[in-house]
């Protein structure tokens, strides 16, 4: 598999560490993803990572927030957090939607950050925002969450095409339960655990993750894949895809990272 550059491999182990180095004076910006599976937020100082936070979400599905209370208690409770932990108020932020959702329901994200504390947000997709962090220039950000996979297609670094399909990391989930005999709640702990053995059994739901990226870049097939999102961070997902769809696939280091950061790399 090709490297990844130093500066983007440097800046996702930074802010899976969560250096909060101090901030005296610096720029910050804040990110808050309000993923399916997971809320997460982070603090750049300076364009380097220093906090970085997640709560469990299930306030969104398909992309929507189904539960507005539980989303703006989970923004809050990482807001005021990080402000405690980094000594000062935090009042703007950027947050982010899957792209092709209706804008009424991009919006309720918005609304989500605001009702939490903060007086002014501004609004990218979520595969925008994974290319702000991975800054390709001819390649394809796939971004594969708890519930979606988001793909955008760059050509000398502008973006030619955007989509998203349903499926991701919980689909992967009800494969292993179904297969095991585990319980939902059961089947998600078990494969981070056990990459090793959960991994065959989810190579059928990986292809239909890749039938999805495949049917998202027809006549982008030259192209490298560039995984983010949690849901192939299991150890061989990414060979798995590269196989199956003949691909060059370029992996990442704590890859659920990079569209938080690059939320938070596109906030005022
Ligand atoms: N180490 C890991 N191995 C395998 N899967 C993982 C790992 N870590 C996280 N995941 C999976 O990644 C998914 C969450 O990824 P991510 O945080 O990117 O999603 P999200 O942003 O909340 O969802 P979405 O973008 O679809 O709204 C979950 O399905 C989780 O089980
Ligand atoms: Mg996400």
């Amino acid at each position: 598999m090709p490297a990844v550059a130093d500066s983007v491999h440097d800046l996702l182990v930074e802010a899976a560490a969560g250096s909060g180095a101090p901030t005296d004076g610096a720029r910050l910006q804040v990110g808050v993803d309000l993923g399916t599976a997971s809320c997460v937020l982070v603090v750049l100082a300076d364009g380097r990572p220093v906090r970085v936070d997640s709560r469990p979400s299930g306030a969104l599905a398909d992309g929507v927030v189904v539960d507005f209370a539980r989303a703006v208690a989970s923004v809050r409770g990482l807001r005021e957090a990080a402000q405690d932990a980094l000594g000062t108020s935090l009042t703007r932020a950027a947050t982010a939607y899957p792209p092709c959702i209706p804008t009424a329901d991009a919006r309720a994200c918005t609304f989500v950050c605001e009702a939490a504390g903060f007086d002014e947000v501004a609004l990218v997709d979520e595969v925008t925002a994974a290319q702000r962090t991975l800054d390709v220039r001819d390649g394809v950000v796939v971004d594969v969450g708890g519930g979606s996979t988001g793909v955008g297609v760059y050509r000398d670094g502008a973006l030619v095409r955007l989509d998203d399909r349903a499926g991701g990391g919980h689909h992967l989930d009800l494969v292993l339960a179904g297969a095991l005999g585990l319980s939902l709640e059961d089947a998600e702990p078990y494969k981070r655990a056990h990459p090793s053995e959960a991994l065959p059994v989810l190579v059928p739901g990986l292809q239909r993750i890749a039938e999805n990226v495949r049917a998202l870049t027809v006549g982008h097939e030259d192209l490298p894949l560039h995984l983010a999102g949690g849901a192939l961070m299991i150890p061989g997902a990414g060979d798995v895809l590269a196989g199956y769809l003949e691909r060059t696939v370029v992996t990442y280091p704590h890859a659920l990272l990079i569209t938080p950061v690059g939320i938070a790399r596109s906030a005022p």
